[in-house]
Order: structure tokens, then C-alpha cells, then sequence
């Protein structure tokens, strides 16, 4: 398809790049913007790298070598050195390819270290375990990595070669949705998805593919405290409670009130520090958006405890609180909500949990 849309897509929270890679179908100009790296890899592989050609040739093979070093390495959480030095060659001839080729490789080593790293997955899938000694650390040695990577490589560039290729241009960039890297009023579509309140982290999530990235959560806090929703408290958060709406000024009350450990402590400064990046997010919406623009967000509600946590509600509170009108509401029940993964809220007895579709207009 040609790109002849006008007009642009927005996603502040853009994950793995549906929104981008539906507005690229459509022929929309889209800007991806998502603090997780990991997150913009994926969503690179979905739109452009069916485009791609060329191989990714296997590392030569490795002559002795001092794997000592490998022992600090964050991949070291669940590989012994040996290993580690085979998915660092292939990382290292990953990252001298061009941008296409670079995303199948990256995707298919993060799969690759995803299925050696399996039996570290616990119930809650978004929870990976670390060796606890030497002695559980998975010992491979390079033919059995290559073996690994070079299955995945031809998984991932079958799958992309299927892909259809569109013109119209992706702009993916890491950055934060409470301080977004873009020019006032440049936006005529928002559609996304915020981080929901339900306690999943996703820095944790995607421990092992930033592992590879180089990035070890367990001694680095950066990234992990910088994701809405975390479960890191930073520091004292700026929340205007005064210019906070009802729905999330009463959710506030009802955490502090919760007759539950910590609830008033630890639990309350979660709250808030999610509230005060949410509002920051939709300030940054409100600036960057065009006058008119329509903004479409996805929202499931969620609980704490037994405590209902009306997002879409906060959301619509947020919105008019700057001057957006909610031009339509649409609910659906939800049948397997990210609530459930949090396996010690399970105890508490909660209703049905509500997606809405909201489409607001800014004014
Ligand atoms: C895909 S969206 C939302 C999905 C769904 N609403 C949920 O909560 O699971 C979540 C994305 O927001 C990203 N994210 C979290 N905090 C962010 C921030 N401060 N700035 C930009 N992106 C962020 C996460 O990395 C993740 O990819």
C-alpha cells in the first residue's frame, strides 16, 4: 500500500507496536514512543523487517578465551560463562548488521536465551527466577547456543519474510511518555493503551531480553523505576492532589484506609506514583496533540485487594480536567485480565473486571 494518509498516529505507550503497525497498514504516518528498549526492537520486527535480505552469518569458531569476565555479565543470572561468551559473539555480530537485519537477529536471540532460560518461569509468567547457585546455572557449550540461535533466526526471518511491506513511515523512539520527545501540537491521532495499575512490572518482565541488552535490573534501578506502574518507589512523587479528580483522589482514600499490611505505607505511595505519572502522561498528550486531535484509549479496570481501581474513569476525569470532550464509551467484560497474573491478590474476592474503549476529542 502507498502512504497516502494524512495525518499522525501516536502510541506513548507502545509496547510491541500494534498501534504503529496498524496505523503503517493504514497508510498513517506513527510515532512509537516506549522507555523499554526491548519494546522497540519488537515493534521494529513487526513493521519494517520484512523488507529485509541477507543472512546472518554464524561467528567464527571460539579459540580459548578467558571466560571470567563472563561471570559479571547479567546474563550471568542463569548461564555459565561458557555460554555467556557464545551469545556475546553472536550479540556482537548482531550488532554490526543494518537496522532490519539487526531486529530479526536481536528478536531471535531473545528467544533463543527465552527457551534455554524456561525452567526459570515460574507461574506468574512476567516473574523469572535467578540461579541460586552455580550449581543450577545452565551449562552450554557454543554448538548447543548456536544450535539455539540459528533455529530461531530461521524462525524469525520466515515469519518476517511473510510480512506485507508498506511505505508509510514508523517512527519508533525510546523515550518517556511523562516527558515525550516531540514538537507541541504535532499530533492528529493518539491511540494506546496505558500501563495499568495492576502491579506488573515490565522492566522484570523483560529481564532477560535486557539482559542481553546489557542491562541488569537487579543491581541497575534506572530503567525498572522509570516504567509506570513499577513496583520501585522512587523518591517523593509531586502528585497535585488538589487538581486529581474524585475517581482517583476516592481510590487514593480507599488504599490508605485498606485494613491490609502496608496499605497506608507502601502500598498508598505506589498509587500515587502511578497517578502522578499517568497525569504526567496526559499533560504531555494535551501538548503535543492538535487542537481537535481525538485521542482513543484502551482501559481495563482493574482491583487492589478487593479495592475496584476505575481506571477508565480516572482517565475520563483526567481528559475533561483538561478541556478534552469523551465523544464515546464502549465497555466489554473481561474474561482473562492481567489482575489474575498477581497471584497474591488472587485471595482477595473481586467482581468482573471492565474494558473500555474511549474516544475523546481534545478541545
Ligand atoms: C503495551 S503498553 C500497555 C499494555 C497494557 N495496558 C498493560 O498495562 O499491560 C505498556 C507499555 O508501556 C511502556 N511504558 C511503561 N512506562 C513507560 C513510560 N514512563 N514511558 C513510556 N513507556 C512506558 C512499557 O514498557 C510497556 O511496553
Amino acid at each position: 500500500m502507498r502512504w497516502e494518509a494524512s495525518g499522525v498516529v501516536l502510541d506513548p505507550w507502545n509496547g510491541s507496536g500494534t498501534t504503529t503497525l496498524a496505523a503503517q497498514h493504514l497508510g498513517f504516518q506513527s510515532i512509537g514512543v516506549d522507555r523499554n528498549p526491548v519494546a522497540n526492537v519488537i515493534a521494529r520486527l513487526r513493521s519494517d523487517a520484512g523488507r529485509c535480505t541477507g543472512d546472518i552469518k554464524r561467528p567464527p569458531k571460539p579459540r580459548t578465551r578467558d571466560t571470567e569476565r563472563f561471570r559479571r555479565d547479567p546474563l550471568a543470572a542463569w548461564f555459565d560463562a561458557e555460554a555467556i561468551a557464545r551469545i556475546r559473539d553472536w550479540h556482537r555480530v548482531i550488532k554490526k548488521l543494518d537496522v532490519d537485519l539487526y531486529t530479526i537477529g536481536m528478536v531471535a536471540l531473545f528467544r533463543a536465551v527465552r527457551s534455554l532460560t524456561k525452567s526459570f518461569e515460574g507461574s506468574n509468567p512476567t516473574w523469572v527466577k535467578r540461579a541460586k547457585e552455580e550449581s543450577s546455572l545452565i551449562y552450554l557449550d557454543y554448538s548447543e547456543v548456536d544450535l539455539a540461535v540459528e533455529r530461531e533466526i530461521y524462525f524469525v526471518s520466515s515469519r518476517a519474510a511473510e510480512h506485507p511491506k508498506y511505505s508509510a513511515p514508523i517512527t519508533l523512539i525510546g523515550g518517556d511518555s511523562s516527558a515525550l520527545p516531540i514538537a507541541d501540537e504535532r499530533i492528529d491521532v493518539v491511540l494506546t493503551s496505558p500501563p495499568y495499575l495492576t502491579r506488573i512490572d515490565y522492566a522484570v518482565a523483560y529481564t532477560r531480553e535486557l539482559a542481553i541488552l546489557g542491562i541488569d535490573i537487579s543491581s541497575d534501578r534506572r530503567l525498572r523505576s522509570g516504567l509506570m506502574g513499577t513496583t520501585l518507589i522512587r523518591r517523593e512523587d509531586s502528585l497535585d492532589l488538589s487538581a486529581l479528580g474524585g475517581a482517583g483522589k476516592s481510590l487514593l482514600e480507599r488504599i490508605a484506609q485498606h485494613d491490609s499490611k502496608a496499605s497506608s505505607g507502601y502500598y498508598l505511595k505506589q498509587a500515587r506514583q502511578y497517578l502522578d505519572d499517568l497525569t504526567a502522561g496526559f499533560d504531555q498528550l494535551n501538548r503535543v496533540c492538535k487542537r481537535k486531535a481525538t485521542v482513543h484509549l484502551v482501559i481495563q479496570d482493574s482491583f487492589y485487594k478487593d479495592v475496584p481501581v476505575p481506571l477508565a474513569e480516572i482517565c475520563i476525569e483526567e481528559s475533561r480536567a483538561r478541556g478534552w470532550d469523551l465523544e464515546l464509551q464502549e465497555r466489554f467484560e473481561v474474561r482473562r485480565s492481567l489482575t489474575a497474573l498477581n497471584t497474591a491478590a488472587r485471595a482477595y474476592k473481586k467482581g468482573d473486571v471492565e474494558e473500555s474503549v474511549i474516544t475523546l476529542r481534545r478541545g
